[in-house]
C-alpha cells in the first residue's frame, strides 16, 4: 500500500511533495516522511501520523536552501520524494517510516509493496555487514542500491539491481548523493506513474497527485525504470534498454471535493447517494432496455457465457454478493462469487466462456487485480465495475461498468456501494435481456423501480439520520451487535457490520439469519443489540422466526421492516420504517440506515469516521 511522490526539476519541491502527499493519503496514513537533496546532502524528515504532522515538522525545520526554491533562498533546481504509510512490516513508529536511508546516508528510498524474500534478504543483507535500522521491508531497497551504486553501476542499473534481489510487489523511488539532480523509480506489481513538463518531472502511485500538475503521464509498466532529471525522463524496459516513454494525455479533471455543509467526508457521502444512484444510472436505461455501451463484449459471446465469477473485496465484495441474487434470478445463469484474496489460490475453474466481473471503488486493490489477471490468463473476458476513470483494473479489462458516484473521500464506502448495486443491477437486467430470460415488460418494471430509488433515498434520508442519531445515543454502551439477514438482505447484514467495525471498532457480526441456530445464537444474551432486516422478500416469514429466536434469548432488537409489512411484523424493541421496493432492489434502501448507525456510533465515540484507525482508502498490497 502507501503513496509515493518523486520529484525532479525547477519549482517548491517540498509543497508538491507534500501536496502530493495529501492527495495520497487514502492508500494510508500511518506515519509520513520526505527526503530532499541539498548541497550533497540527504535532508530527511519523517512523522507518524498523517500527512498534515509531517507537513508541521517540515514547516517549522530548517529548511534546506534547494527544498525552498520558490522563497528564492537557494538554487531552483532539486530533487525529493515523499511517501505516506500503510504498514505491513514494521509498527507505525517514526524509526519505520520512509524515506528509509542506506548505511552511508547517501541514499534514500520510498516504497510501496511487499518484499516477499523480506527475511532471507535480511539475513543475507546483515551477514554483509549492512546495518539495517528499521523493522520494515522497505529499507532493505536502499541497502540494495547501496550494494549496486558501490559496485560500480549506474543508477538505474543499481535500480535494477534491487528489483531483481527483492521478490514481490515494489513501486519505488529513491534519491542518491552522487546523483544530485536525478529519481529514480521503478515498479513492479504496484502502481506508478511519470509525468512531466517543461521544468520539471515527476512520478506518484497515482494520478490525483500529478493532475495539478501535468497531464502528460506514462503509467509504468511491470519491470520498469525511469531515471527523472528535471524535464527529462529515461525509461529502461525489464531488460534494461533504453525505450521511449509513451506519455500520453490525461483528460479527466482533478476533483477535490468541498464539505460543505457537513462535518465529515463520510456524512456528506451517505447524503450523495440519491445522486450516485442517478448518475450511475444515467443515460444507460432507454424505453425500457437496459443500455450498456461500456460493456463492449460481442453479445453474442454474452449469450453464450456458461457462468460469471464475481470477485471484490470489503464492501465491494457484499455488492458482488447480492449481485449474485438478483443477476442468477434474471439471467439464470450461475454466478459465482469469491472474495478476490481467496479466489485464484482455491485454483476456480475458468475458461473463456467465463465471464469474471470484478468489482472495485478503486480499481486498484491488490487483491482484486492479482484475480482479474488470473482469470484473464485462463481466457475469461473481464468486466470490471468500478468508480475511478483509468485505474489498473479499468486499464486491464475487457470492459468497464464506470459507477459515477464522484471521488469518495471516507474510507467507509457508502456512496460507491450504492452505485455498486445500480451497476450490478443494470449488468443482471443486461444479461437477463440478452440471454433472453427477460421480457422488456420486466425489464421496464425493474428499471422503474431503480429510477424511484434517488428520491426514496431523498425523502427518508433526513428521518433515518435522526432516528439512528437517536438509536446510538440509546446504545451508547453496547458493545455487540449483531446483523442479521436472509437471501438480498444476508450482504446487507453483511455490510451494516462492516460499517460498524471499521469506523467505531465496536464488536459487529453479520450473518445470514438462518444460520444463527447452527452456532451464533449461543453468544445472544441480554445486552446483545441485533439488527433484523425484515423487510418484504420471499423469505420474510422466516426472518420473523428468526426475530424471535433471538429475542428469546434476552437480545435487544432493532427490526428494519417496510412500510407496508410493518403490522405483520412480530414485536421489536426498535423499528427501523423503510419503503418498499422490490426484493431484489431492497439493499439499495436497507443498507442507508445502518450506515448511518455506524456512524453515529463512531461519532458518540469520538472518532475519526473519515480516517479509521488501520484502514486506508485503497489497499495495494496482498
Ligand atoms: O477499492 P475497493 O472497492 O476494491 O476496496 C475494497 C475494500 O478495501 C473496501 O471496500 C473496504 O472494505 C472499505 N473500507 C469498506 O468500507
Amino acid at each position: 500500500m502507501c503513496g509515493i511522490v518523486g520529484f525532479s526539476g525547477t519549482g517548491d519541491v517540498v509543497s508538491v511533495l507534500l501536496d502530493g502527499l495529501s492527495r495520497l493519503e487514502y492508500r494510508g496514513y500511518d506515519s509520513a516522511g520526505l527526503a530532499c537533496l541539498d548541497s550533497g546532502k540527504i535532508w530527511c524528515v519523517r512523522r507518524t501520523g498523517k500527512v498534515a504532522e509531517l507537513e508541521r515538522a517540515v514547516r517549522s525545520a530548517p529548511l534546506p536552501a534547494g527544498a525552498w526554491a520558490s522563497t528564492g533562498n537557494g538554487p531552483a533546481a532539486s530533487v525529493g520524494i515523499a511517501h505516506t504509510r500503510w504498514a505491513t512490516h514494521g509498527s507505525p513508529t517514526e524509526r519505520n517510516a520512509h524515506p528509509h536511508l542506506d548505511c552511508t546516508g547517501r541514499i534514500a528510498v520510498i516504497h510501496n509493496g511487499i518484499l516477499d524474500n523480506y527475511r532471507s534478504l535480511r539475513r543475507r543483507l546483515e551477514d554483509q555487514g549492512h546495518s539495517i535500522a528499521s523493522d520494515t521491508d522497505s529499507e532493505l531497497l536502499a541497502h540494495l542500491l547501496e550494494e549496486g551504486l558501490a559496485s560500480g553501476k549506474s543508477l538505474h542499473e543499481a535500480a535494477r539491481h534491487a528489483m531483481s534481489e527483492a521478490e514481490g510487489a515494489i513501486a519505488m523511488a529513491a534519491i542518491a548523493a552522487e546523483y544530485p539532480d536525478c529519481v529514480v523509480v521503478a515498479r513492479r506489481d504496484s502502481p506508478l506513474l511519470v509525468g512531466k513538463e517543461e521544468t520539471f518531472s515527476i512520478a506518484a502511485s497515482d494520478i490525483p497527485a500529478l493532475l495539478p500538475y501535468t497531464r502528460n503521464v506514462v503509467v509504468l509498466e511491470d519491470g520498469e525504470v525511469a531515471v527523472l532529471k528535471g524535464p527529462k525522463v529515461e525509461l529502461y524496459d525489464s531488460e534494461g534498454n533504453r525505450t521511449s516513454p509513451r506519455f500520453r494525455k490525461i483528460s479527466w479533471e482533478a476533483e477535490s471535493p468541498e464539505l460543505g455543509r457537513f462535518p465529515d467526508f463520510m456524512l456528506k457521502e451517505i447524503y450523495e447517494q440519491p445522486e450516485a444512484v442517478a448518475r450511475t444510472l444515467m443515460s444507460r436505461v432507454d424505453a425500457g432496455n437496459i443500455v450498456l455501451d461500456d460493456v463492449r463484449i460481442d453479445p453474442a459471446d454474452l449469450a453464450s457465457i456458461s457462468k460469471v465469477c464475481a470477485v471484490a473485496c470489503g464492501t465491494s465484495y457484499h455488492a458482488a454478493l447480492a449481485s449474485k441474487y438478483s443477476t442468477e434470478r434474471w439471467a439464470r445463469i450461475a454466478v459465482e462469487v469469491d472474495l478476490s484474496s481467496e479466489f485464484r489460490y482455491r485454483d476456480p475453474v475458468i475458461d473463456d466462456r467465463v465471464l469474471l466481473v470484478a468489482i472495485s471503488q478503486s480499481g486498484e486493490t491488490a487483491d482484486s487485480l492479482a484475480a482479474l489477471r488470473h482469470a484473464r490468463a485462463q481466457g475469461a473476458r473481464v468486466l470490471t465495475i468500478c468508480n475511478v476513470v483509468d485505474s489498473s483494473m479499468a486499464r486491464e479489462s475487457d470492459a468497464v461498468l464506470y459507477t459515477r458516484a464522484g471521488p469518495e473521500i471516507g474510507v467507509a464506502a457508502t456512496k460507491t456501494f450504492l452505485a455498486q448495486l445500480t451497476a450490478t443491477t443494470l449488468l443482471g437486467l443486461y444479461l437477463g435481456q440478452q440471454r433472453k430470460h427477460l421480457d422488456t415488460s420486466q425489464v421496464a418494471a425493474t428499471i422503474a423501480g431503480m429510477q424511484q430509488i434517488p428520491d426514496l433515498l431523498s425523502r427518508h434520508l433526513p428521518r433515518w439520520d435522526e432516528e439512528m442519531s437517536a438509536l446510538a445515543d440509546r446504545f451508547a454502551e453496547t458493545r455487540d451487535v449483531f446483523f442479521l439477514g436472509r437471501g438480498p438482505g444476508y450482504p446487507v447484514a453483511l455490510e451494516g457490520a462492516l460499517k460498524l467495525k471499521e469506523i467505531s471498532y465496536l464488536r459487529a457480526e453479520g450473518y445470514a439469519a438462518g444460520e444463527m441456530k447452527h452456532g451464533p445464537i449461543a453468544l445472544i444474551e441480554p445486552g446483545v443489540v441485533v439488527f433484523v432486516i425484515g423487510t418484504a422478500s420471499k423469505t420474510q416469514e422466516k426472518v420473523f422466526s428468526n426475530l424471535e429466536e433471538v429475542k428469546a434469548r434476552g437480545a435487544t432488537t432493532v427490526l428494519v421492516i417496510d412500510s407496508e409489512s410493518r403490522a405483520l411484523a412480530p414485536e421489536s424493541d426498535f423499528v427501523v420504517e423503510v419503503p418498499r421496493v422490490d426484493e431484489l432492489l431492497s439493499p439499495m434502501i436497507d443498507v442507508v440506515p445502518l450506515q448511518l448507525f455506524a456512524y453515529y456510533m463512531a461519532k458518540r465515540r469520538g472518532l475519526d469516521v473519515d480516517k479509521p484507525r488501520n484502514l486506508a482508502k485503497t489497499v495495494t498490497v496482498e
